[in-house]
């Protein structure tokens, strides 16, 4: 009897079929359905059998883990990369993953006689030149370029290196399949195939993944559930910090962020990212106020930089750079009702330094007290951070993890943070820094400037 190669698979329903249809018969779903390799329906688990353990007596420290040359990864990582783990790299094109990973595989070749390096994006040429850039001699670093998923696998068979990166997960493909690589089914399948090999041979395996602005469908995303850690890489092209986030994370927790910084020899870590993020401030200018933000568990100081200035057309601008367009929105109506600030003839642009995106509305006292502060053109005292949402009547409401943020502006010698007015004793703690509550937008405006 012939076997088919190939199933579909309804990615919502799992429902299978021998031939690909528009509409999904069991769920009806659209358009879910996609191609599958028939080998691999029971998953990478080896048909081994294991007896059930009871928890009580199961110990969470056989986890070995292989540290990598940056604190910062490691962080993110929980402590090193788990061997048999597969960890997907996900970031804009060009913010760096390439280098990072490169970096990486060169430090651990350091270690071990066989570490591979698979690039189906740059010849082999190329990733020589990036390596003499930084620095890399290439001792035990195999560099082997192939877009093939069956030929990468003969060939890590037949090395078994101690770590294998492949850049990038898109440029796979497995020949079984009829789709072109890039393609959602591609890229399942390959990656599928690479994790069935790294748990089966216990080596830790890093894809790089681009993301595409905008939702998308055929990207990384589709690799989340597979994966054991998925970390993402963010910055902004025009500046050098580089923030990699861990969303999922098998290992450890997903509310570690490391810091980098891309230099002319490769991405460093950044042991104190407040202190650098606030190098370049300009000391006693107008617009700018320091705001302790949380990525993950780490408070982050951050400068916030806004401007007005009358604007030459009727709808005036609300432009924000690294932070949240309607939360601009809200803090300006809210500053020109409960405040009687005549923004309404006015552009404001906010700009967040460094490249970093703020998504959290603590930072909205921030943003408010940096545009008071230009529109009336006083600067805002030099040793003054604020933290707090700002709410529609003009309140300022409580923002989460106050004391961590107190801490880390007292730590950079901040001695004075205005706080949401319900934030209790506890929460600022006995650091040398006078906080100061503040229940209004209206009084912390008067307050400071
Ligand atoms: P790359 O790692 O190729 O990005 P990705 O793999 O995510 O697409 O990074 C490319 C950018 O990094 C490129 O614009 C040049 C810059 N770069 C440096 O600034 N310093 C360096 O040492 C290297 C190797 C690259
Ligand atoms: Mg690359």
């Amino acid at each position: 009897k012939l076997k088919s190669k190939t199933v579909f698979v309804c990615t919502s329903c799992e429902n299978t079929s021998v031939k690909w249809e528009g509409q999904c018969r069991s769920c009806s779903a659209w358009n879910t359905i996609i191609e599958h390799s028939d080998a691999g329906r029971y998953g990478w688990l080896r048909k081994e059998s294991f007896a059930a353990v009871h928890l009580a007596d199961a110990s969470s420290d056989d986890l070995p883990r292989m540290p990598l040359m940056s604190g910062e990864v490691n962080r993110v990582l929980g402590g090193g990369i788990v061997p048999g783990s597969l960890v997907l790299l996900a970031g804009d094109p060009g913010i760096g993953k390439s280098t990072l990973l490169l970096q990486l595989a060169a430090e651990v070749a350091k270690e071990h006689s066989c570490v591979f390096y698979v690039t189906g994006e740059e010849s082999v040429s190329q990733v020589k030149m990036r390596a003499d850039r930084l620095g890399i001699d290439g001792q035990n670093l195999y560099i082997l370029t192939q877009t093939n998923v069956e030929d990468t696998l003969a060939r890590l068979d037949e090395h078994l290196p101690a770590l294998a990166v492949i850049d990038s997960i898109q440029t796979m493909y497995d020949p079984s399949l009829s789709s072109h690589p890039g393609n959602v089914s591609q890229i399942r399948e390959c990656a599928r195939r690479l994790l069935e090999w790294g748990k089966a041979n216990n080596v830790p395996l890093i894809l790089t993944g681009h993301v595409t602005k905008g939702g998308d469908i055929a990207g990384p995303r589709v690799l989340e559930h597979m994966v054991d850690v998925s970390l993402y890489m963010e910055g902004d092209a025009v500046s050098s910090w580089r923030l990699l986030r861990g969303v999922k994370n098998r290992f450890g927790s997903t509310n570690e962020v490391g810091v980098l910084e891309m230099t002319g020899s490769g991405l460093l870590d950044v042991s104190d990212p407040s202190e650098s993020f606030l190098l370049d401030r300009p000391k006693g200018a107008m617009g700018s106020v320091v705001v302790p933000v949380l990525e993950g568990n780490r408070a982050l100081l951050v400068e916030i930089q806004a401007l007005t200035a009358p604007s030459t057309i009727p709808t005036p601008r609300r432009v924000a750079t690294g932070y949240d367009a309607h939360r601009l929105l809200l803090v300006c109506s809210v500053a020109m009702r409960t405040c009687g600030m005549p923004l309404a003839d006015y552009d404001v642009i906010v700009n967040v330094t460094g490249g970093l995106k703020i998504a959290e509305p603590a930072a909205d006292l921030g943003v408010a007290l940096a545009i008071a502060s230009s529109f009336r053109s006083v600067p805002m005292p030099g040793d003054f951070a604020a933290v707090g949402e700002v709410g529609l009547s003009g309140e300022i409401r409580r923002a989460p993890q106050t004391e961590r943020r107190v801490k880390e502006a007292a730590r950079l010698g901040f001695r004075k943070c205005l706080v949401p007015g319900n934030t209790d004793d506890r929460a600022c703690g006995p650091e040398a820094l006078h906080y100061q509550r503040v229940d209004t937008l209206a009084q912390a405006i008067n307050m400071c400037l």
